[in-house]
């Protein structure tokens, strides 16, 4: 029988990882079915439980359930024990289930497409679950400082205080102008809205939008009317995200290039 993997969401027919993990299945000629699962907003954990219970071999995450999905795994990696949240379950014997988050991971090895982040001064804008679920991935990556600053100061001070050696919480007035990459986690954008920086933060940085779409964000627009060296938006993190769970799954690490390729051409199409 063919090996059946799902990612659970709320909403989630818009969802992409069918799409990149059957190219990645392709690609590496593996037999498995990936779909998505609409779960109910109140009964995530009846739906994970019903679909491990019916064969189900493995699942992704994301959008409302990522912190829900943490709570209910029997062990955790140590990328999830940071994060405080799941984008990856792991079937175990015995019916029972590990959660990994590949997010972070997805992110670093997207950065390092642009650059290396060895020794590397970064701004962290934003404190929510996105920023929480990058920290212990950039730092493992070598980065030498990662100041976080966030509308809401308390939260960044919160976050940082889990690595006191190398992450500090800043404040918009104390924004200097030393930042190699900058990256934005923040949903301002949901809202149409970018986080407010002043333009030295970004000079001649490599800024990184976590979000995406078939245009130029307005945080990379920004950042390219104020001087960035280059601006990156996060559909290269998804891919990389996914092919980092595909690899916890099976093994095997796909390649990331030419699916992120044809999902930026999908877009692109979309658009037009
Ligand atoms: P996620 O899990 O996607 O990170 P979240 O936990 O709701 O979502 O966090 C959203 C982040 O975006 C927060 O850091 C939030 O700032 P506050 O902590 O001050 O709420 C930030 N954010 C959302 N809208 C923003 C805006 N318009 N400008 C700046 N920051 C914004």
């Amino acid at each position: 029988m063919t090996d059946n993997y799902v990612v659970f969401g709320n909403p989630i027919s818009h969802s992409k990882s069918p799409f990149i993990h059957q190219a990645f299945a392709r690609q590496t000629g593996m037999d498995i079915r990936y779909g998505t699962m609409l779960a109910p907003l109140n009964d995530f954990v009846t739906t994970v439980k019903d679909f491990f219970a019916a064969g189900g071999c493995g699942a992704n995450v994301t959008v409302p359930f990522k912190e829900q999905a943490f709570e209910l795994c029997d062990e955790l990696s140590e990328a999830a024990a940071m994060a405080g949240a799941v984008n990856t379950l792991i079937k175990l014997p015995e019916g029972r289930l590990r959660g990994d988050n590949s997010d972070g991971v997805g992110l670093v090895a997207d950065l390092q497409r642009f650059t290396s982040l060895q020794d590397k001064r970064l701004l962290l804008v934003g404190a929510g679950g996105a920023a929480r679920g990058c920290l212990l991935p950039l730092l493992n990556a070598g980065v030498a400082h990662i100041d976080i600053h966030n509308r809401t100061f308390a939260k960044a001070a919160t976050l940082a205080a889990q690595h006191p050696q190398r992450v500090k919480p800043i404040a918009y007035t104390q924004i200097g102008d030393a930042y190699d990459v900058v990256i934005n986690s923040t949903s301002a954008s949901l809202s149409g809205s970018v986080p407010a920086l002043p333009p030295k933060a970004i000079h001649n940085a490599l800024c990184y939008d976590m979000m995406y779409g078939a245009d130029v964000t307005a945080f990379n627009q920004w950042c390219l009317d104020h001087g960035a060296a280059q601006a990156a938006d996060g559909l290269g993190m998804l891919v990389a995200q996914a092919a980092q769970s595909f690899y916890l799954w099976h093994g095997v690490m796909p390649q990331v290039a030419p699916v992120l390729q044809a999902l930026r051409q999908q877009l692109t199409n979309q658009e037009a």
